[in-house]
């Protein structure tokens, strides 16, 4: 049955009423219109849908709806400040990071919570900070090099 969720989402508070069991990656699509975070796998396997739930990395896909109304949610929408994107999504530009672009929103979302926690990593921590994240077209290599180079702008 629908209840009334309060939800803290990209700073404002929203009042969605809807299935509290229905995961959150729906309530963000279908209910806020936020399309950053995409339907992957539906079951935590490939880290399409990840938004940040205070700050970590989440699928979004397996977290009902009224359970993450406790904590700040911070989609890919969420990240650019006063019309200027993050420095993970320029660098991400830059580098042509993609090729379909399905996988990016987690690829951005989890190197978010990296080099929140971590200014300077390693290529090692940044394949295992993006472990949870896969990329059908395997463009790994143009990814992990946008992480690097989204580190080395935040840094200057
Ligand atoms: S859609 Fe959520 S992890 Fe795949
Ligand atoms: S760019 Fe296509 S899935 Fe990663």
């Amino acid at each position: 049955m629908a209840e009334l969720i309060n939800i803290k989402v990209n700073g404002k508070n929203h009042r969605v009423t809807a299935d509290p069991e229905m995961p959150l990656l729906y309530l963000l699509r279908n209910n806020l219109q936020l399309n950053g975070p995409k339907y992957g796998c539906g079951i935590e396997r490939c880290g399409s849908c990840m938004v940040l739930l205070n700050g970590k990395a989440q699928p979004s896909c397996v977290i009902p709806g009224a359970a993450a109304a406790v904590y700040e949610v911070t989609t890919l929408e969420g990240l650019a400040r006063n019309n200027m994107l993050d420095p993970i999504q320029e660098a991400f530009i830059e580098e042509q990071a993609a090729q379909c672009g399905y996988c990016i929103n987690g690829m951005i979302i989890s190197a978010k919570a990296l080099l929140t926690e971590n200014k300077n990593p390693t290529d090692g921590e940044i394949r295992q900070a993006l472990q949870r994240n896969l990329c059908r077209c395997g463009t790994h290599t143009r990814i992990i090099k946008a992480v690097k180079k989204a580190a080395a702008k935040m840094n200057k």
